[in-house]
């Protein structure tokens, strides 16, 4: 009976691990250096800054500026420089996200096109590398 408790126990353990250690995110791109201006404001002005822009963007989020995007958004930062995987703007493209209705790009009316596992890992890399 001992045993078969440790054996289930064990078993148990190591379904958490392998839980814990499926990350759903794309990984983040190996590129050195990536910066706001050069890399990723590009594939937000693409996909994007349609609906965060201006005097009353979306989700009371401007993507079309660093300053902007630092800022945050209605629900407070959206970045964490240094920690993509917690980022609500990574998770909100990734779709990793409990609340779908944060599931960006918003498909609505727009018929946007969810960013590619690429961009994912390109906004990734920034963000790690403390979003510049
Ligand atoms: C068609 C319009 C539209 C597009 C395009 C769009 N968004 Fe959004 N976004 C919204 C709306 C609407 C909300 C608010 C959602 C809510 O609160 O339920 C939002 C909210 C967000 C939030 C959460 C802000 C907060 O503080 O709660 C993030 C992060 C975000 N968007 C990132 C993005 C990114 C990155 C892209 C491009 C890949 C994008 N969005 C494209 C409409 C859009």
């Amino acid at each position: 009976m001992i045993k078969f408790n440790l054996f289930a126990a064990c078993a148990l353990a190591g379904m958490a691990f392998a839980a814990l250690a499926a990350d759903p995110l794309p990984p983040p791109s190996p590129r050195p250096n990536v910066t706001y201006t050069a890399d990723i404001k590009p594939i937000f002005d693409d996909s994007c800054v349609k609906c965060h822009r201006g005097k009353k963007p979306h989700g009371k989020l401007k993507l079309d500026s660093l300053q902007g995007v630092l800022k945050g958004g209605q629900d407070g930062k959206v970045v964490i420089p240094g920690n993509s995987a917690k980022s609500l703007l990574v998770r909100s493209v990734a779709h990793t996200t409990t609340d779908h209705d944060l599931w960006m790009p918003t498909n609505k009316k727009k018929n946007a096109q969810p960013l590619t596992p690429e961009q994912i890992g390109l906004i990734r890399a920034w963000i790690d590398q403390g979003a510049k």
